[in-house]
């Protein structure tokens, strides 16, 4: 069988994609020329060299960087769309997609331009290739809980079009106990919750994002293993992780694919799933994450149709469209195996 075709068919949703993490360098430099922003590369080359990284810090430093083109609507539409359609490519279904406000409104730009923009784009997306979505609000937790107080606020009024909020950014030095009153703030508003832990953070800081901040999936959290009573608590409570393989071997969490744990993980029963996390800067998108777990780490193609499952059991979906997607899994999986 052709398993990239395979694969590309299995219905799919990303559910950890930071969208500023999608802006390709080609998208890089005509923002900056529609801008007038002058970029710290020559060219597009030498964008790429940059894309080497240590650690979560060096690769934050150049992503921040780079959002700094996204000034009007029209550019985070740009960004938004262009992502649709790479992830129609991979076969994407519904995708729950971050944003970073913090990272824009900071430099004067519109609190309403960077949803309305995103927002449109997903809607476009939906018309043209089906792909239903949600959009999450990340907070910088290098930043100050106040500041992401303030952030809340300007966010107050679009609440209808923001499912849930987020924690990420620098995660070692600013753990979750950071921000409870926050995440507080934001159940009393209704949005439902999530946080990046346990990617460059200890165990602990998975245990403060599930106690502290009630979150309903943990974003990465492969550092669990690290404590059995965790990894215990989360496969009987089968909380969800959304794990980036490209993501972790690019910053240094694991120092090669073949060294990854999400198979481990998965064989011990955990409700993992694969994104893409920033695919920009990361070497792929979700479809090649999927191939390369297939190739490196031994997952078949039944593994793989039991992850895409558990991408959509673990989404922000309604019952009723869970059983739709998993309803096509199930029959694509029985085809192969006939
Ligand atoms: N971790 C933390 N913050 C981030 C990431 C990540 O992987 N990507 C974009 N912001
Ligand atoms: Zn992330």
């Amino acid at each position: 069988m052709d398993m990239l075709e395979e694969l590309r068919k299995l219905p799919k949703a990303e559910l950890h994609l930071h969208i500023e993490g999608t802006l390709e360098p080609e998208l890089l430099f005509s923002l900056a020329k529609r801008n007038n922003i002058l970029l710290p590369y020559k060219n597009i080359d030498e964008v790429k060299d940059k894309y080497l990284f240590q650690d979560l810090q060096s690769f934050l430093d150049i992503y921040y960087n780079g959002t700094n083109v996204l000034i009007t609507k029209q550019d985070f539409y740009d960004l938004t769309y262009a992502y649709l359609i790479k992830a129609n490519q991979d076969g994407i279904r519904h995708v729950e997609i971050f944003f970073d406000p913090q990272s824009h409104v900071s430099r004067g730009v519109e609190f309403k331009d960077v949803i309305e923009g995103i927002y449109d784009a997903l809607e476009e997306g939906k018309k043209e290739f089906g792909i239903s979505y949600f959009i999450i609000m990340c907070f910088l937790r290098h930043l100050s809980q106040e500041n992401a107080l303030e952030v809340l606020q300007m966010a107050l009024p679009y609440k209808d079009k923001i499912k849930a909020v987020g924690l990420d950014s620098s995660e070692l030095g600013h753990p979750p106990s950071k921000f409870t009153e926050l995440f507080n703030k934001c159940r009393e508003n209704n949005f439902l919750t999530v946080a990046h832990a346990g990617e460059e953070g200890p165990a602990s800081y998975i245990w403060e994002a599930l106690n502290l901040l009630q979150i309903e999936r943990i974003d990465h959290g492969v550092r669990c293993t690290e404590d059995p009573e965790l990894l215990k608590t989360i496969i009987q409570k089968n909380i969800p992780l959304t794990v980036c393989p490209l993501s972790n071997v690019k910053l240094k969490v694991y120092q090669d694919m073949k060294e990854h744990n999400i198979k481990k993980l998965f064989d011990l029963g955990v409700k993992v799933t694969i994104n893409s996390d920033d695919p920009a800067y990361f070497g792929g998108y979700l479809l090649e994450n999927y191939i390369q777990c297939q190739n490196e780490l031994g997952f078949t193609y039944n593994d793989l149709c039991d992850i895409s499952k558990n991408s959509i059991e673990a989404s922000f979906l309604s019952n009723s469209e869970k059983i739709k997607l998993i309803n096509e899994i199930n029959n694509l999986k029985q085809k192969i195996n006939i």
